[in-house]
């Protein structure tokens, strides 16, 4: 299943997902060891990232957001479909290879030295992460490159020689960001890069990763379950639920005109800084629990909350993702005419039976 946009294809496209999935089984019983069923984490999703841009992920805990990022990296192996990394297969590719590639893309956790040895010293954290690339053979050019990558984040050199509790969170981030960017990746995926810490410090580290994107030339892959979040630094969205894309658009045309009802809903919790538009929205509630992946809905995976479900289809037949105007694509039956208004959303909606 290949339906990408026209808009994209004349970009330089760095990753390419095509119709990937990642299922991971859910075994029962010591002695078989039988796979008695599936979470569809990952299920069917095709999207293009382009060289130099921000493309933002976001959508509820659970949805598969860090295992898409996992995979996109090869941290997490796929069960179908295409990882392409300039125009790279690397769903089956392992071992030197692999690892050589590896050095070209690197993940930014929500805290990256709560994972890490905390004896070592930032010297040695980020002297490990080049080492592991052989990236650290001459003392004097690597000395030399750390005292670059600090000064890059924000940070004074005399920060190699202390350990990681002795910064503060925002301090902390900006050593992950230097670890990352010291083999010289081109694609950063950073899972939650910011929801560690203080709101006040949030910005500081977002402003920093665009001002790196521009000086290091980086591909950002930022996954987030805060819209705003993804809003301030992404060039385009994409709103997962359940395993799978439901709308993506240029980010301010998703803050602006969401199409598909679950973004709509998602935006419809977020507070508006302006009040004339606030008084005029109504919040979207939806009725129901967020599904199990191991048992997805039929049809539209949405249709068991969505307050515009309709009698026809949308128990039953899975909505691909459809361009309703270039870069705007939507996994919607009825988008049309819920964007026309010929179709309101039910008052009452009874969680349906999936
Ligand atoms: N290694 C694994 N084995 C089995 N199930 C897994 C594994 N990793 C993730 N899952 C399941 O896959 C689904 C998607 O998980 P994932 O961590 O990708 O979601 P997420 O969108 O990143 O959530 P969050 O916002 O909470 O980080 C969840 O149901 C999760 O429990
Ligand atoms: S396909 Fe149906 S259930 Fe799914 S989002 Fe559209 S209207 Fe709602
Ligand atoms: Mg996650």
């Amino acid at each position: 299943m290949s339906d990408m946009t026209d808009a994209v294809a004349g970009d330089d496209v760095l990753v390419e997902l095509d119709d990937l999935e990642v299922h991971f089984p859910i075994k029962r019983g010591v002695v078989l060891d039988r796979t008695v069923g599936h979470v569809y984490a990952v299920d069917g999703i095709s999207l293009r990232i382009n060289r130099g841009e921000t493309y933002g992920l976001v959508g509820e805990s659970g949805c598969g957001k860090s295992t898409l990022g996992r995979a996109v990296l090869r941290l997490e192996k796929p069960t179908g479909g295409k990882v392409m990394f300039e125009n790279t297969d690397l769903s089956g590719m392992k071992g030197e290879k692999l690892r050589r590639m590896r050095q070209r893309m690197q993940m930014l956790f929500q805290d990256p030295l709560s994972s890490l040895d905390p004896r070592q010293s930032v010297e040695a954290l980020l002297v490990e992460g080049m080492r592991a690339h052989g990236l650290a053979r001459d003392k004097g050019a690597t000395d030399e490159r750390l005292r670059e990558l600090l000064s890059a984040v924000g940070l004074p050199s005399t920060a190699l020689r202390k350990y990681p509790h002795e910064f503060s969170g925002g301090q902390r981030q900006r050593i992950g960001i230097a670890r990352a960017l010291s083999v010289g990746p081109e694609l950063v995926v950073a899972d939650e890069p910011v929801s560690a810490l203080d709101v006040s410090v949030q910005a500081q580290v977002l402003n920093l990763l665009e001002g790196l994107q521009a000086d290091f030339g980086l591909t950002y892959l930022v996954i987030a379950h805060d819209l705003a979040v993804v809003r301030h630094i992404a060039d385009r969205v994409g709103v997962m639920y359940l395993g799978g894309i439901v709308e993506e658009s240029a980010s301010d045309t998703l803050y602006t005109e969401p199409l598909h009802p679950y973004s709509k809903a998602l935006l419809s919790a977020v507070p508006v800084p302006d009040p004339a538009v606030e008084d005029d929205r109504e919040q979207i509630l939806l009725s129901g629990d967020l599904p199990s992946p191991a048992n997805p809905p039929s049809g539209c995976r949405f249709h068991t909350r969505c307050p515009w479900r309709q009698a026809t289809r949308c128990g039953t037949e899975r909505p691909v993702l459809r361009e309703l105007a270039p870069g705007h694509r939507v996994a919607c039956h009825y988008a049309e005419e819920i964007r026309d208004g010929e179709i309101q959303p039910n008052t009452a909606v009874e969680p349906a039976t999936a």
